[in-house]
């Protein structure tokens, strides 16, 4: 079903470039970035005095270890302009992140930030199999989010024809996906679920649709979701991967050719690991939290971003640059089960496996005395009924949990469709401690 090789465009330069000429660039634009940063943004050229460093210190790429990290915080701190390094009278463009608590994360971009932008995201839906003429229905949201303008912008770029049709209104997406035929959907894994079974709920057969890729982001998702959707709809799913403070989707991108994991587009973000606890840089392949330094970024430059994000940095497959695993999760949502590690990931593998369930669930965290405990809700497939299918599903995926996970759970299965849907990213934990 991959896409013929010689079916996907011509590839940008650096996207070619062999490893010595990446690392050249890179450090270049690295020494170029570390100084518009420290010039024009009084919290850098602070973290760097107050430890005596200058950006001419950094000779090459190992030496980035000695510049401080940057923050979610420090971008609240200084909510809402105070880490732009342009004046606003170069900012064309405004999106923030709503955090859950306080206010939200404002990033800005000038022009030529948004034409950078729209260049890597249109190199990520052609690493996706995508081309010119391909019709891509944005199902992201688009507003503040960086989702739905972030995609749009990429797909003009690289000539598809956009349906800029954001988030919500189920119903009418189902609709306009069959009136309009796109070849492409962009969407969260989550609200792709919730598209397909509306899709379900009107009849529609999915593989007698022109639809041949998803472009999935925006949230910790499995492989063994990937297999879900792609098997129901009959389309290629793919990683994009992106986060505000860096740019917004497209940071990396999954190629056709081989499937396993975001190519990081290196030469405009520099990626590290380190340990979260001691801030150590950790060999590539050792897992740790992503870090991220902008090359070429100018409203917003960031100097060692700490995304939180959960994974490991893997040599290059379908292009030289180097790619990331499928992120575990944050480390911010890690559960601690009477002492046992847990990602919300983990519990949607073991929901995928169990033949009768659908893949929707919710876990609810809260103590019994000292007692942590774990309730999981999840819901049969539809079409699948019955007290006993219910019963002995539940027993299934509480087992499986125990022996792969190592903790107890109290498991419940309701009905086909009792659980709330997404319309963008889900929210599956809910922590009552
Ligand atoms: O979610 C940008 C985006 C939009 C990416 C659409 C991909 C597609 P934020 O709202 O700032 O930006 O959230 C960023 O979402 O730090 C990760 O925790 C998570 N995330 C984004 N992409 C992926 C992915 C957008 N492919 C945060 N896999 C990031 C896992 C992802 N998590």
């Amino acid at each position: 079903m991959s896409l013929p090789l010689s079916k996907i465009g011509k590839l940008d330069r650096m996207e070619t470039a062999s490893i010595d000429e990446l690392r050249h660039e890179q450090i270049q634009r690295l020494r170029w970035s570390l100084m518009h940063a420290y010039t024009n943004v009084p919290f850098y050229r602070k973290a760097f005095d107050e430890i005596g460093l200058k950006p001419m210190d950094v000779n090459c790429l190992d030496d980035l270890a000695k510049v401080p990290f940057t923050t979610k915080s420090d971008l609240r701190d200084n909510y809402p302009y105070g880490m732009f390094a342009t004046s606003m009278s170069d900012v064309v463009r405004i999106h923030a992140s709503s955090g859950t608590t306080g206010k939200p994360t404002v990033v800005g971009y000038t022009q030529g930030d948004i034409n950078m932008w729209a260049d890597v995201v249109a190199r990520s839906i052609r690493a996706g199999g995508g081309h010119a003429g391909d019709k891509a229905h944005i199902s992201y949201g688009y507003g503040l989010f960086t989702g739905g303008l972030g995609a749009h912008y990429g797909a003009e770029r690289l000539g598809c024809t956009v349906i800029p049709m954001s988030g919500g209104q189920t119903e009418r997406q189902v609709q306009l996906i069959q009136d309009f035929e796109p070849d492409i959907i962009m969407v969260t894994p989550s609200y792709m679920l919730n598209i397909a079974d509306e899709l379900d709920r009107q009849g529609v057969d999915p593989h007698k649709l022109p639809l041949r890729l998803g472009i999935f982001g925006a949230e910790p998702w499995t492989n063994s979701m990937r297999t879900e959707i792609e098997e129901r709809l009959g389309i290629q799913v793919l990683d994009i991967y992106g986060l505000s403070e860096v740019m917004g989707p497209g940071v990396g991108m999954e190629c056709i050719e081989t499937k396993d994991g975001p190519t990081i587009w290196e030469d405009h973000f520099y990626p590290e690991i380190i340990n979260p606890e001691t801030g150590e840089v950790l060999p590539d392949g050792e897992y740790g939290e992503l870090v991220f330094t902008s090359l070429t970024k100018v409203a917003l430059p960031v100097l060692r971003y700490r995304t939180r994000d959960l994974t490991r940095l893997l040599p290059g497959t379908a292009r030289p640059m180097r790619r990331i695993d499928k992120i575990t999760g944050r480390s911010d949502d890690m559960l601690i089960i009477r002492g046992v590690n847990v990602f919300p990931s983990q519990i949607e593998e073991q929901v995928l496996k169990c033949e009768p369930l659908a893949p929707h669930y919710e876990i609810e965290v809260y103590k019994e005395g000292n007692l942590d405990c774990v309730d999981v809700r999840a819901e049969l497939r539809f079409n699948a009924s019955g007290e006993d299918l219910r019963d002995n599903a539940a027993r299934e995926l509480a087992h499986h949990i125990k022996s792969y996970i190592g903790i107890s759970t109290r498991v419940e299965v309701q009905d086909a469709g009792s659980l709330a849907r997404s319309e963008g990213k889900a929210k599956h934990v809910f922590d009552r401690r």
